[in-house]
């Protein structure tokens, strides 16, 4: 069955060695055919295992057994069902930023940044967060923040001494979320995994500083208002474009249509995707090593690092 295949993927592919719950809970949803009855009901591209089991994590605890799961699942499918039909995947990882800063950092400020497939916008404070690289700390002139950002580097990374002035901050989003409201939080933190507790306590900590000072967010198609959030930027900025595990939702005849209208723009444009997302850095990627979930960093279409899925590593190997 496609849908039990779909489970296993994603146990083995993404849940193992980041959410031991997780991992087992798929396995055992695969071999469990009243359940995959249930998810069947939903839309295909509802199907997702992260987008079930975030509604199902909205409904009720998580940390049960599989057999109480499922009857609480059986039980609560009417709520849970709705859930995913309302909800997507927006998983906003605050921690991407450790891994644009070092692109952002280099460029003149100050920065209009703008950020297509934002979710909530929390990539767009990056210089409201701290910094480990190596453990060498950078933070805020203000000192440090509540979001303090570990990355481990190989490589010539250019680690950033200051953080850059950034000026205006503005996304699309499909469905932009909205980190001052209770829901919008709550369906976030579903979605980061059983077990991740630092990124949970990271995600409550970035929707406080962007609640604070609240981005420009649009609701729309990227392709459709990444040229109008350009052209509204502040002059004497320099605009950047930037995303991070965005493309990937998108045929790859909006990606390709996407690069056209970004290297039309007066801006730069910085990609955080995986690794066979932009067919164009492709070839010019160093063979890459067991890690299949890394993105790969790139300015202007030139390839520069291999990051971690969640900003917690930075592998250079683009010049210093
Ligand atoms: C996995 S989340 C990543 C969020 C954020 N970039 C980050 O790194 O934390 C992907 C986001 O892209 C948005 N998205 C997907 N396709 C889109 C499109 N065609 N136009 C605008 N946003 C889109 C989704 O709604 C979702 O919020």
């Amino acid at each position: 069955m496609q849908l039990a295949q779909r489970f296993r993927d994603f146990a083995h592919r993404e849940a193992r060695g980041n959410s031991p719950l997780y991992h087992q809970r798929a396995l055992d949803i695969a071999e469990d055919p009243a359940v995959l009855a249930l998810i069947t009901e939903l839309p295909t591209d509802k199907q997702q295992p992260n987008l079930v089991l975030a509604a199902a994590r909205v409904h009720g605890e998580v940390s049960l057994s599989y057999p109480e799961f499922r009857d609480h699942l059986i039980e609560h499918w009417a709520a849970i069902a709705a859930t995913a039909l309302a909800r997507r995947t927006q998983t906003n990882e605050a921690g991407r930023a450790a891994t644009l800063l070092p692109v952002l950092a280099r460029l003149p400020g100050p920065l209009s940044l703008i950020e297509v497939g934002a979710s909530a916008g929390l990539c767009l404070y990056p210089d409201r967060y701290s910094y480990r690289y190596d453990g060498s700390a950078l933070d805020p002139s203000d000192g440090r923040s509540p979001v303090v950002l570990p990355c481990a580097t190989t490589g010539p990374v250019p680690i950033p001494t200051r953080l850059p002035r950034v000026v205006h901050r503005a996304g699309i989003d499909l469905n932009p979320l909205d980190p001052s409201d209770a829901d919008d939080r709550e369906w976030l933190a579903a979605l980061v995994w059983p077990g991740q507790d630092e990124r949970a306590a990271r995600l409550r900590a970035a929707c406080a500083i962007a609640a604070a000072e609240p981005p420009h967010l649009v609701p729309g198609d990227l392709n459709e208002r990444v040229a109008e959030l350009v052209h509204a930027a502040p002059p004497d900025s320099t605009v950047v474009v930037f995303h991070s595990a965005v493309l990937n939702y998108l045929p790859a005849q909006a990606r390709a249509e996407f690069r056209t209208t970004v290297r039309d723009l007066p801006c730069h444009w910085v990609s955080q995707e995986g690794p066979g997302v932009l067919p164009g850095l492709v070839d010019r990627l160093p063979a890459r090593g067991p890690d299949t979930a890394r993105l790969v960093l790139a300015i202007d279409e030139v390839p520069l690092a291999f990051a971690g899925p969640h900003g917690q590593s930075l592998d250079w190997f683009g010049q210093a």
